[in-house]
C-alpha cells in the first residue's frame, strides 16, 4: 500500500493582543484554500494556525487592562477562534504558545543549542521596536526609527544570552541560490538575498525576568525568559512533534509551506532558518510572503480607525463573497487595498453577474434545446463529463478526488507542482476562479455564430459549452468556498 502524500502549512502565529482584522484573515483563508485544496488532491494534510502569546507587548497590553498576562491571552484567544469558525476555516490544530505542549519543546530547543555551543551570554547595548518585538542596533536605524516599521524604539542595556545566527550567513545565503523555490514569490527571495548581503549579527534570544517576566523561563538560567521569536517560530516544530513525538514529527516535518505576510519575512527567512540549521533540521519547504492590505489606500491602524473588522463584512455580505473577493481582486503575493465599493463591484460584476448569468443561461438554453437533460459532448465516455474524460486520460488520475470534482488544469497548475516536482505557488491569478466563468458567460451571453439562427445544426454545443463553464467555475472555487470539501 502507497502512503498518501502529506502536506504541512502553516499560518503565522498571531499576536493575541491585536483585534483580529482583514489582513490576520487574509494569511488564514489562503493557508485554508491550499488545505482544501491538497485534501482535493487526496493528500493527508496538516494544516496548523495558533496565536502568539508571549512577550513584551501581551505583557504591556495585560498591565494596560489590570489583568494577569495569562488571563488577557485566555480572554482574546477566543476572538481568534469566534472569527476562523466564523470564516470556515478547516485548520486541524490551534497552537497557543502558552500551552505546556509547546513550552516544553522550546526548553528542549534551548537546552539543544546550549549543548551544541551556539548559545554565549554578552551585554546587549542597543535598541528595541517594541511593536515588531525586534531588536536593532544603533546603525540599523533609520532617522532614529526602527527600520522596518518605521515607529520608534527604546534603549535597552542589559546582559542576555545570544545565538551564534552570524556563523550561518554563508550558508543560508548559499541554501537560498541552490533552492529557488524556497522563498516566494521571487521579489521576496531578492529581498532576503540583498539582506544577507550586509554582515549578519548573532541574536538576542532572552529577556532578563527582572525587566519582563511573561515568557518561557530558560531551562539553565530562571533569571530569563526566552525571546518571544524565539519562542513563537518554534512553535512550527514543537506542535508535529518536535523531541516529543519522534514518528509523528518524522512524518510531517519539514513543513511544506510556511505562508506568512512581508512584514516578518526576515523573521522566518533569517531566523528561523538558522535555528533549524543549528538543531540540524531540514528547512520547510517553501516560505511565501503574501503582500499587504490597505483599506480605501490608507495603512489600516486602531488610531485612524480604519480596521476592517471581517465578522462585520462577512454579516453584510457573506462569508464566501467575502473569500472570492480577496484572492480574486488581488494577485497573491502582491499588495491590495479594501473597500467596500470594490467588494461590492466584484459581487455584482463576477458573482452575480458573469456567473450567475451563465448559470441562468445555461437552465434556459438547455430547456430550449435539450428538454432539460444534460447532453453528453461528442466522443465522452457513459458517466463522465467531458473535462473529467480528458484529465483522466492525460494524468491518468480517475481515482483522484480533484479530478473527480473537476478541478481545472489551470488551477492545478497554478496552485500545484511545476515541472520540478516542486509546488509552486505563482503570482498573477492564482487563486482567482472566476476567470473562466467569466469568458464561458461572456460567451453564453451575445448570439454566437452556432447560436444565431442555427440551433438544431449544431444543437448541443453551446449548452454543453456553457455547461461546462458553470461546472467549471464551480469547480474551479470549491476550496476557496467556506462549505467546499473539507
Ligand atoms: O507578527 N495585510 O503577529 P501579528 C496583510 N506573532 N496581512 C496582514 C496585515 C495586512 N495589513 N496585517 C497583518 C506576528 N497581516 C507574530 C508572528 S509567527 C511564528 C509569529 C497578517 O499578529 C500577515 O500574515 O503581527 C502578517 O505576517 C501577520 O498578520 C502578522 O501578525
Ligand atoms: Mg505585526
Amino acid at each position: 500500500m502507497t502512503s498518501k502524500e502529506k502536506f504541512y502549512l502553516t499560518t503565522p502565529i498571531y499576536y493575541v493582543n491585536d483585534e483580529p482584522h482583514i489582513g490576520h484573515a487574509y494569511t488564514t483563508i489562503a493557508a485554508d484554500v491550499l488545505a482544501r485544496y491538497h485534501r482535493l488532491l487526496g493528500h493527508d494534510v496538516f494544516f496548523l494556525t495558533g496565536t502568539d502569546e508571549h512577550g513584551q507587548k501581551v505583557a504591556q497590553a495585560a498591565a494596560k487592562r489590570n489583568v494577569p498576562p495569562q488571563q488577557h491571552a485566555d480572554e482574546t484567544v477566543v476572538r481568534f477562534q469566534a472569527l476562523w469558525k466564523k470564516l470556515g476555516i478547516s485548520n486541524d490544530d490551534f497552537v497557543r504558545t502558552t500551552q505546556e505542549r509547546h513550552k516544553r519543546v522550546v526548553q528542549t530547543v534551548l537546552k539543544e543549542l546550549k549543548e551544541k555551543e551556539e548559545l554565549y551570554t554578552d551585554s546587549y547595548e542597543g535598541w528595541y521596536c517594541l511593536p515588531d518585538e525586534r531588536f536593532w542596533t544603533e546603525k540599523d536605524l533609520v532617522d532614529g526609527k526602527c527600520p522596518d516599521c518605521g515607529r520608534p524604539v527604546e534603549h535597552l542595556s542589559e546582559q542576555n544570552y545570544f545565538f551564534k545566527m552570524s556563523q550561518y550567513q554563508g550558508r543560508l545565503q548559499q541554501y537560498i541560490r541552490d533552492n529557488p523555490t524556497f522563498i516566494q514569490p521571487e521579489s521576496r527571495r531578492n529581498e532576503v538575498l540583498g539582506f544577507l548581503e550586509k554582515p549578519l549579527g548573532d541574536l538576542c534570544i532572552s529577556r532578563p525576568k527582572s525587566r519582563l517576566p511573561w515568557g518561557i523561563e530558560f531551562p539553565f538560567d530562571t533569571n530569563y525568559v526566552t525571546y518571544v521569536w524565539l519562542d513563537a517560530l518554534v512553535n512550527y516544530i514543537s506542535i508535529p512533534g518536535y523531541a516529543t513525538d519522534p514518528a509523528r514529527f518524522q512524518k510531517w516535518w519539514p513543513a511544506d509551506l510556511h505562508l506568512v505576510g512581508k512584514d516578518i519575512l526576515t523573521t522566518h527567512a533569517v531566523y528561523w532558518s538558522t535555528i533549524l540549521m543549528a538543531l540540524g533540521l531540514p528547512l520547510p519547504k517553501t516560505l511565501f510572503a503574501h503582500g499587504w492590505w490597505t483599506v480605501d489606500g490608507q495603512k489600516m491602524s486602531k488610531s485612524r480607525g480604519n480596521v476592517v473588522n471581517p465578522g462585520e463584512v462577512i454579516d453584510r455580505y457573506g462569508v464566501d463573497p467575502f473569500r472570492y473577493f480577496l484572492f480574486r481582486e488581488v494577485p497573491f503575493g502582491q499588495d491590495g487595498d479594501f473597500s467596500e465599493t470594490a467588494l461590492i463591484n466584484r459581487i455584482n460584476s463576477d458573482l452575480a453577474n458573469d456567473l450567475g448569468n451563465l448559470l441562468s443561461r445555461t437552465l434556459t438554453m438547455l430547456e430550449r434545446y435539450t428538454g432539460g437533460r444534460t447532453p453528453r459532448a461528442r466522443g465522452e465516455a457513459a458517466g463522465r463529463s467531458r473535462s473529467a474524460a480528458k484529465d483522466g486520460g492525460a494524468a491518468g488520475a480517475g481515482r483522484c478526488p480533484a479530478r473527480k470534482a473537476g478541478i481545472s488544469e489551470g488551477v492545478d497548475r497554478d496552485l500545484g507542482r511545476g515541472q520540478s516536482g516542486e509546488p509552486v505557488y505563482r503570482g498573477g491569478r492564482a487563486m482567482g476562479p472566476g476567470e473562466r466563468s467569466r469568458q464561458r458567460g461572456a460567451a453564453a451571453d451575445g448570439p454566437l455564430p452556432y447560436d444565431r439562427g442555427a440551433p438544431d445544426r449544431h444543437p448541443l454545443r453551446l449548452p454543453v459549452y456553457a455547461g461546462d463553464g458553470v461546472r467549471d467555475g464551480a469547480a474551479d472555487g470549491t476550496p476557496l468556498s467556506s462549505k467546499g470539501s473539507h
